[in-house]
């Protein structure tokens, strides 16, 4: 399963590229706020050392602006994927920058029935928000299976990649399920590595070492 991380904090994204775990980087116009840069700036920064697909999305709601935005946004380096929204606007705008050979990200998806028209108009990418989900008390992880489902069934080439992932849990339940992605803040992807009994466990190492009086080096 393939990680993106789920920021516009460079910083953060370096940290988990030295590590080998980043396979992509998702933003959005919230991401993008938050960060407090330019959005064409930091796109272009996060291209520069990410070779995976960088999404960057576009915020016109007309079909005709959001593909010259896509078109501007998809100029910054070969690896951004457009993301548009999941109105038929967003799917018009995939459909284009497709057949144009851009990748496209379709974003906030909350259905399968929203999924599967975005793999009829060709995404790269659907990203079905599972935390928003869970925060109406829905399940995210059952999107995601029933997408799978759908995908699996007509052989879509259409890459499930899960987001709005608030825990390690989410990223495991995923993987179970065979999401191709999933896009977590940096945060959710550090904790991946957390466990109370590996700290336990070294801590017992460490303290019965010491008492060999023993150097390795
Ligand atoms: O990529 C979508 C993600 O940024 C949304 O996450 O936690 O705001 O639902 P969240």
């Amino acid at each position: 399963m393939k990680f993106f991380i789920d920021t516009a904090d460079v910083d953060a994204i370096r940290e988990l590229h030295d590590l080998g775990m980043v396979d992509g980087v998702t933003t959005n116009p919230s991401l993008i706020l938050k960060s407090g840069r330019d959005i064409l700036e930091v796109t272009k920064e996060i291209c520069s050392f990410v070779t995976g697909p960088v999404s960057a999305e576009v915020v016109a709601v007309k079909a005709d602006e959001m593909i010259a935005e896509g078109r501007k946004l998809a100029a910054i380096a070969p690896n951004i994927a457009v993301k548009v929204p999941l109105t038929w606007d967003g799917l018009k705008t995939c459909k284009v920058l497709t057949s144009e050979g851009f990748m496209v990200n379709v974003t906030l998806c909350f259905s399968a029935n929203q999924a599967l028209l975005a793999a009829k108009a060709g995404a790269t990418f659907i990203s079905p928000f599972i935390g928003r989900l869970d925060d109406i008390n829905l399940d995210g992880l059952d999107l995601i299976g029933d997408i799978r489902t759908i995908y699996d069934n007509y052989d879509f080439k259409t890459q499930i990649l899960a987001a709005s992932i608030r825990s390690p849990n989410h990223v495991k339940d995923c993987a179970m399920i065979g999401a191709d992605v999933v896009t977590a803040p940096p945060a959710v992807i550090k904790a991946l590595a957390s466990h109370v009994l590996t700290d336990k466990g070294l801590d017992q190492f460490l303290k019965d070492w010491a008492k060999t009086g023993q150097k390795i080096l």
